[in-house]
Formats: structure tokens, C-alpha cells, sequence
């Protein structure tokens, strides 16, 4: 039995991740302060212990720390939207990086021990360059305080490792989806406002032309490829796309959704997103090389949320 921190972990992909640890017998520590996550989402087993509490309160997490000396650290809090962190980046910078900061300073001046950190980054970092699919070497070219964050928490992370011998380890995350995915803020990941749209036949506000493209990575393999990388000591100190190596425009992707549900999306058009990426795709044969697969394509991903949200 291992002892798991979890930041963020009544999010979507932080709860998810936290079903699955305590499925496998461990003992499992939620800090949230639930701006996006939901009480609803963490497991109901005595083995999780929850606190509500934001990661930039950093007495509070100084001495969360100290007191437990996790095995695995997963720091999944952030403000996870583009579009929130280019209304809000002074806010959003106090999360996404300084927050994060904080905690690799605090496990390196009070030499904790975790076995592993993990860092959840994201696409965003690779920006509109040209080159696709994306490589964990391809150009960098953050165009949002998100991406900024991100990239730099990253090479915080790396660097930890190696001048101070932290066992770190960062996820380039594409765009995830699935159930508990929350669809309330205008800023959400767009396949869970697409859900809750066909839930509440509502209107969909398409952004652009619909020509987008994203690598859609469904929450299961998502969770895969979090545990390899904590539990491979090679994954160390390094970065990893996080994805399915497949990509899809928005257009297609609604008609998908559309097939999988059996209901049609009511669609009006706005103009696009600043700092919008145009396409997205990732390589993933450096996670490959450590045994992740993913086993989820857009159709049986889309048929296996639509069934969670009626089953809900
Ligand atoms: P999410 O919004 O569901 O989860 C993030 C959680 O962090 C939420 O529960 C939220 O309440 C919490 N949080 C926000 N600010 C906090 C704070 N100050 N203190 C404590 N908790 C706070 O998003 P998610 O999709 O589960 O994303 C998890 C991580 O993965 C994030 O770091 C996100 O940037 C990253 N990521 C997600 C995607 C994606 O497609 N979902 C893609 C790339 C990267
Ligand atoms: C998403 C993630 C981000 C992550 C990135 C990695 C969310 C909220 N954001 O950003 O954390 O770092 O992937 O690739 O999960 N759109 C609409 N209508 C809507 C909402 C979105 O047309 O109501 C469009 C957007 O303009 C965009 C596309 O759908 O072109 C995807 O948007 P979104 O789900 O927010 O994802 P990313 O911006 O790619």
C-alpha cells in the first residue's frame, strides 16, 4: 500500500485517477479548494482522506507534506483553460506554476522521499508550429499565460531532477475526455459541453470554422499512462506526450458524437478563440517505449461516455 497525494483531485481526470489507486489497495490524500473539481467525484472509501483547500496556500501545503512523506505525488490542480488563463493570468500563474514551485521546494529543503512526482503539462506548450505530429523534441511555442506556466513548471520539474536529484516526471496531456469531465464553465474542454448539450438538447456555440483538429485521448488510457509513469524508474526527470496518436477535426467529432448518441447537436458559430490552436496531434512512441497503449479510439470513447451519462 502506497501513500498518494493527489492535487486536483476532484477534477476529472484527478478523480478518475484516484478510483483507480484505491481500487489497487492504496491509501489516497485529495487537496482541491472544488473552483471546477466536486466532492461527487472522489471515491467513497475510507481510504481517501479529503481536504478542501487551495495548492497556493502553501503553509497549508508545506505542512501536508512534511507530515506525510507521500510515495507518489500527482499534481493535477490547475486552472485547466486556455481561455480563463488569458482573462486571468496573474491568477492562474499563482496556480499553474508558483503553487507547484512551491512543492518541489518544500520536498527539497525538507528531504522528502517520494519514489515519484508527476507533473501534469499539457499540448498547449507546442503552440501552431508546423510540425505534426507533435514529438516531445519538436519546437516549443506557448501562446497562452497557460501554456507559459506549464512549459516553465515543466522545465522546473526536469530540472529539479536533475540538479537536486528529484525523481520527477511531466505529461504533454492532448485532449482528454469522458465521464466526470465537467461541462459547467464556458472555458470546459469542449466534448464535455458537446455531452451536457446533447444531454439538455441545448445549442452549442462552435468557435471557428469547426476545421480544428485535436488528438482526443479518452480518460482510461489517460490513467494508464499516469501509472506507468510514476511506477517505470526510467520515466524520470523527462517529458511524455500523453495521447492516442490519432487526430480528428471538431466537425467530425460532433458528427461521431452524434452517431454514438443517436441525437443531433444544434450548432450556431461564433467567431475563434483567442490564442486558439489551429491543429493538434501527438507522437506517442516515447510512451510507447515504456509499454502504454492506447486502447480507446474516438468512436468506442464517445459510445462509452455517451452510456456513463445515461447510466448517471
Ligand atoms: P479539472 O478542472 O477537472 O481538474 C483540475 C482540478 O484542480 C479541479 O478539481 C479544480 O477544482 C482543482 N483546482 C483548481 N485550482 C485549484 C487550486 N488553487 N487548489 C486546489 N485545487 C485546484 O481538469 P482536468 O481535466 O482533470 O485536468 C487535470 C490536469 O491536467 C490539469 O493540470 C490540466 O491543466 C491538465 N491537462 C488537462 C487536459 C484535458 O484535456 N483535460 C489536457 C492537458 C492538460
Ligand atoms: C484543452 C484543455 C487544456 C489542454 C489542451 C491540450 C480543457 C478545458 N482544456 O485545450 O487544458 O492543455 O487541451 O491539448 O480541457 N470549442 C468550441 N466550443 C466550445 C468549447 C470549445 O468550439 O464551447 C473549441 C475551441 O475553440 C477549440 C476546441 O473546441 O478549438 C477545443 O477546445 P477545448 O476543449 O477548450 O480544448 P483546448 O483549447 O484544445
Amino acid at each position: 500500500m502506497s501513500k498518494i497525494l493527489i492535487t486536483g483531485g476532484a477534477g476529472f481526470i484527478g478523480s478518475t485517477l484516484a478510483d483507480k489507486l484505491i481500487e489497487e489497495g492504496n491509501q489516497v490524500v485529495i487537496v482541491d479548494d472544488l473552483s471546477m473539481g466536486d466532492v461527487e467525484n472522489l471515491p467513497k472509501s475510507m481510504n481517501v482522506t479529503f481536504h478542501e483547500e487551495s495548492i497556493t496556500n502553501h503553509f497549508f501545503m508545506t505542512k501536508l507534506l512534511i507530515t506525510n512523506n507521500f510515495d507518489y505525488i500527482y499534481l493535477l490542480a490547475a486552472v485547466a483553460s486556455v481561455a480563463d488563463s488569458i482573462e486571468r493570468p496573474i491568477e492562474t500563474h499563482a496556480v499553474n506554476q508558483n503553487a507547484n514551485l512551491n512543492i518541489l521546494e518544500t520536498i527539497r529543503k525538507e528531504k522528502l522521499t517520494p519514489k515519484k512526482i508527476v507533473f501534469s503539462s499539457s499540448a498547449a506548450v507546442y503552440g501552431n508550429g508546423p510540425e505534426l505530429p507533435k514529438k516531445e523534441t519538436s519546437s516549443i511555442d506557448p501562446m497562452s499565460p497557460y501554456a507559459i506556466d506549464k512549459f516553465a513548471t515543466e522545465r522546473f520539474m526536469v530540472d529539479y531532477g536533475k540538479l537536486y536529484g528529484l525523481p520527477t516526471v511531466c505529461t504533454r496531456f492532448f485532449n482528454v475526455y469522458g465521464p466526470k469531465q465537467n461541462p459547467k464553465s464556458p472555458y470546459s474542454g469542449v466534448l464535455s459541453i458537446v455531452s451536457d448539450c446533447l444531454v439538455r438538447d441545448d445549442i452549442f456555440t462552435l468557435f471557428g470554422d469547426g476545421s480544428q483538429t485535436r488528438d482526443y485521448v479518452y480518460i482510461d488510457d489517460v490513467v494508464d499512462a499516469l501509472l506507468i509513469l510514476a511506477t517505470t524508474p526510467e520515466a524520470k526527470n523527462d517529458v511524455y506526450n500523453v495521447a492516442t496518436g490519432e487526430t480528428i477535426s471538431l466537425v467530425d467529432v460532433i458528427k461521431a458524437y452524434e452517431s454514438a448518441s443517436g441525437r443531433k447537436v444544434k450548432v450556431v458559430k461564433k467567431e475563434a478563440r483567442l490564442g486558439d490552436v489551429q491543429d493538434s496531434l501527438a507522437d506517442i512512441t516515447k510512451l510507447r517505449g515504456l509499454g502504454y497503449e492506447p486502447k480507446v479510439n474516438v468512436t468506442a470513447g464517445l459510445a462509452k461516455y455517451w452510456d456513463a451519462l445515461q447510466e448517471k
